[in-house]
């Protein structure tokens, strides 16, 4: 939406919106974080609210309003994936999904970190959300 916005092809859409009481105008795609979609806010003062989608896959701290410490990222990346470990469980038995599903998500916390390589080749080999926890545990 940006990309449109930008390009000028939309300008009448935009400023039919921009310029409307009742119209909330939420924009989303590629928006990487929660600075760059304030960056475009900045640029497009007609815009209510920011979606970031697929961010969260490359940064799952993209809404924070700041970066974090890298102190305690690692255990920051480990508490999110155990987190994620303790939903799947409890949704599991309504959604039915399988455990394999679960592993494209690894890369997400399992990165920037020694070791975060092995660690990861290792959870690929392991068979349910027990398995991952006694590994996470290990580290
Ligand atoms: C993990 C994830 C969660 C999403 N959740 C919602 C949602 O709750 N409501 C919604 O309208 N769109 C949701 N979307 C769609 C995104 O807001 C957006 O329309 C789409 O992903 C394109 O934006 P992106 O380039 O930031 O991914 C979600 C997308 C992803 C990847």
């Amino acid at each position: 939406m940006f990309s449109s916005i930008s390009s000028g092809i939309s300008e009448k859409i935009w400023a039919g919106f921009s310029g409307s009481r009742i119209t909330l105008l939420t924009i989303n795609g590629d928006i990487r974080d929660r600075e760059h979609g304030l960056e475009i806010a900045r640029k497009h003062p007609g815009v209510n609210g920011i979606m970031i989608g697929r961010g969260v896959f490359s940064d799952p701290f993209c809404f924070r309003k700041s970066k974090t410490d890298a102190d305690n990222h690692k255990e920051e990346l480990l508490a999110l994936l155990n987190y994620h470990l303790d939903l799947f469980d409890s949704y599991q038995p309504i959604l039915g999904r399988p455990f394999e599903t679960l592993k494209r998500f690894f890369k997400i916390y399992i990165r920037d970190f020694d070791g975060a390589k092995e660690l990861r080749e290792k959870l690929m080999h392991t068979t349910d959300t027990d398995e991952v926890r006694q590994l996470l545990e290990k580290v």
